[in-house]
């Protein structure tokens, strides 16, 4: 799909890869509807990029999501882009893992997409199609210790994908997930429980390069996209076809261990 004219909805715009992605669909002449809870943030980035809206939204909110949706066709008359990017990490040891925090993570990380993917789809349908981005991680490629609980929403948020790319397709909706290794944003500050890597040593990638895979899965509506340097359309994550080979595809550095991905 082309970019320009299109109208974009992104949550979580009010920080990282949200506020990356939104200022790169800018660039490439998209209409971007700001979503978050923060006001003041996505009331600033809609200043500085002009002819974007900013619509405070809580995701895990249905009432904020319907809101949303009515006020992105309101202000630019259809809906042709959905990125669900909006999540929060959970990074503690299994047996540390309180089902409360992995509970709340679960309604932000994977029913809210769901139920963002359901609000959005009669103005989808109704413009032509559209594509749906779901923002995953690439913990969810590996298995790594300490990050069970977040890369269980994630895997959760993979098959959801993967289901709804196959149930949407004959309506002209194209569903992508993107796979984030550790990127310099809040999101390690804003963990529910746990902490995030330590360590001046490994890397983070900008977000900037999380928006340019989230581009790619767009334009080339590639099912799932690894942020790399260049991204990188990957095999299947998971069923029957989840192989050895499509499993280890990833950063040659994170199979080093020199970067962690989350
Ligand atoms: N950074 C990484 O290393 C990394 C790696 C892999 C995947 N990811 C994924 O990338 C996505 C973006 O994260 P980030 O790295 O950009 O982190 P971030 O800077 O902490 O941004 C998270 C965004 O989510 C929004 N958000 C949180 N709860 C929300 C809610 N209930 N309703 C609406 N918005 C909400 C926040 O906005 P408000 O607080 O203003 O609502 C914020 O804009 C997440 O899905 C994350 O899981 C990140």
């Amino acid at each position: 799909m082309e970019i320009r004219g299109r109208s974009c909805i992104v949550t979580g715009a009010s920080s990282g890869i949200g506020a990356a992605t939104a200022r790169h669909l800018h660039a490439l002449g998209a209409n971007v509807t700001l979503a978050a809870r923060r006001t003041d943030r996505i009331e600033a980035l809609a200043a500085e990029l002009p002819g974007t809206r900013a619509v405070t939204t809580d995701v895990t909110d249905p009432d904020d999501l319907r809101c949303l949706i009515f006020e992105t066709v309101n202000t630019f008359g259809s809906i042709d882009v959905l990125v669900n990017n909006a999540g929060q990490g959970l990074h503690v040891p299994i047996l540390e893992l309180d089902p409360i925090d992995l509970r709340a993570v679960f309604e932000l990380n994977v029913v809210a997409p769901l139920v963002a993917t359901q609000y959005v789809l009669p103005a989808m349908v109704a413009a032509g199609g559209g594509a749906i981005v779901n923002v995953s991680s690439a913990t969810t490629l590996r298995d790594f210790p300490g990050v069970g609980g977040y890369a269980a929403t994630k895997a959760a948020l993979n098959m959801l994908s993967d289901v709804s790319r196959v149930e949407l397709a004959d309506k002209g909706v194209v569903v992508s997930v993107v796979y984030p290794r550790v990127t310099d944003t809040e999101f390690h500050q804003s963990l529910r429980a746990g902490v995030g890597p330590s360590g001046r040593s490994i890397p983070k990638d900008p977000p900037e390069l999380v928006a340019e895979a989230i581009e790619f899965a767009i334009t080339s509506g590639e099912a799932h996209v690894l942020v790399d340097e260049t991204p990188t359309a990957i095999g299947p994550t998971a069923g029957p076809e989840r192989t050895p080979a499509s499993r280890s595809v990833r950063p040659s550095r994170a199979e080093s261990g020199e970067r962690a991905s989350m």
